[in-house]
């Protein structure tokens, strides 16, 4: 006996949302909604391109560190935010998608990637910020992720994570450095922290009223927490850093609210937020044709690798 084919839709959509109600994983070879899947893949190959563009605005500063072990330390942290880009790449994979066409939407400008790595880094103390701030705000992002509903997804952020709170600590560390230094190097610090900690706010994206996607990524369980909540966290976590750092964070309206037992805060400039995600922040442009040239340089080295996998399994075969 055949069943019909709605019928056989409908039992399937029931056991995803039965899945998804027990807080369990979805795996590449369930049966999942279209919509799910599209999602999905949105938010991991907008994650992963997060990582591959976030290596060049510290990246730039490589060749500049200011000794042996800040070179390393930044090597090696950079080294990570490929490692994840690759892990993020993988896992969107096992949704259908292959790399080469996702690196393909993201130099077409069809992918998004965060707008914090649009703006430039201007001093080695933005080394620091970004690490402390922007690392700091990943990991609000992302530990939640970890439970996120798509098993591929939240396998690779417990991995991540573990990196992200070493690049945290390196910046902060690098920043306490600093603030026991001179009165320049303060005054760095202090004009790098001005320049980053708006932007860094804007990274949990729009306000839950204008954040179109968030309650259906929610009731799918890719999403754990609204970005109003993870802003909020964000700034609880950061204000006691802040103050040991002895830095000021550039909000006249930040103060503690014995009543909520959280901070309140003010309005990151939206406008500006959405000026730079639609490609007119002051780095857009550059960062989309240095990833372009680096997909183009690098095009003989996929070739060669393909035509290499294609003769070594000719070979083999030859030997059988
Ligand atoms: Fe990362
Ligand atoms: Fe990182």
């Amino acid at each position: 006996m055949t069943v019909a084919p709605e019928r056989d839709e409908q039992e399937l959509m029931a056991g995803f949302e039965a899945t998804i109600e027990r807080h369990d994983r979805i795996e590449p070879r369930d049966w999942m909604p279209e919509g799910y899947r599209r999602t999905v893949v949105r938010q991991v190959a907008q994650h992963a391109h997060s990582e591959i563009i976030g290596m060049q605005p510290e990246g730039n500063w490589i060749t500049r560190a200011p000794s042996l072990r800040r070179k390393a330390i930044l090597l090696a942290k950079v080294q990570d935010e490929a490692g994840h880009g690759l892990y993020l790449y993988s896992a969107c994979e096992t949704s259908g998608v292959s790399r080469d066409e996702l690196t393909e939407m993201l130099i077409g400008g069809r992918q998004k990637y965060s707008s914090i790595f649009n703006y430039p880094t201007l001093t080695y103390a933005d080394v620091g910020t970004i690490g402390w701030l922007v690392d700091g705000a990943a990991i609000c992002n992302q530990v939640p992720l970890c439970r996120t509903s798509y098993g591929p997804y939240g396998r690779a952020m417990i991995r991540v994570c573990k990196e992200e709170s070493f690049h945290q600590r390196q910046g902060y560390e690098l920043l306490a450095t600093m603030m026991r230094g001179t009165d320049e190097q303060r005054a760095m610090v202090q004009e790098s922290v001005d320049r980053f900690w708006w932007p860094a706010l804007m990274m949990f994206g729009p306000p839950d009223d204008d954040s179109p996607n968030t309650a259906q990524s929610m009731a799918w369980g890719i999403k754990r927490n609204t970005n109003d909540d993870l802003r909020q966290r964000m700034v609880d976590m950061t204000v006691p850093q802040a103050e040991a750092l002895g830095v000021t964070l550039p909000d006249p309206e930040l103060r503690w609210n014995e009543e909520r037992q959280a901070h309140d805060f003010g309005t990151p400039d939206w406008d500006e937020f959405k000026d730079v995600i639609s490609g007119n922040g002051p780095c857009n442009a550059q960062r989309l044709e240095h990833r372009r040239r680096a997909w183009e340089d690098g095009a003989w080295v996929r070739e060669a690798a393909t035509v290499f996998a294609r003769r070594t399994e000719a070979d083999r075969e030859a030997a059988r």
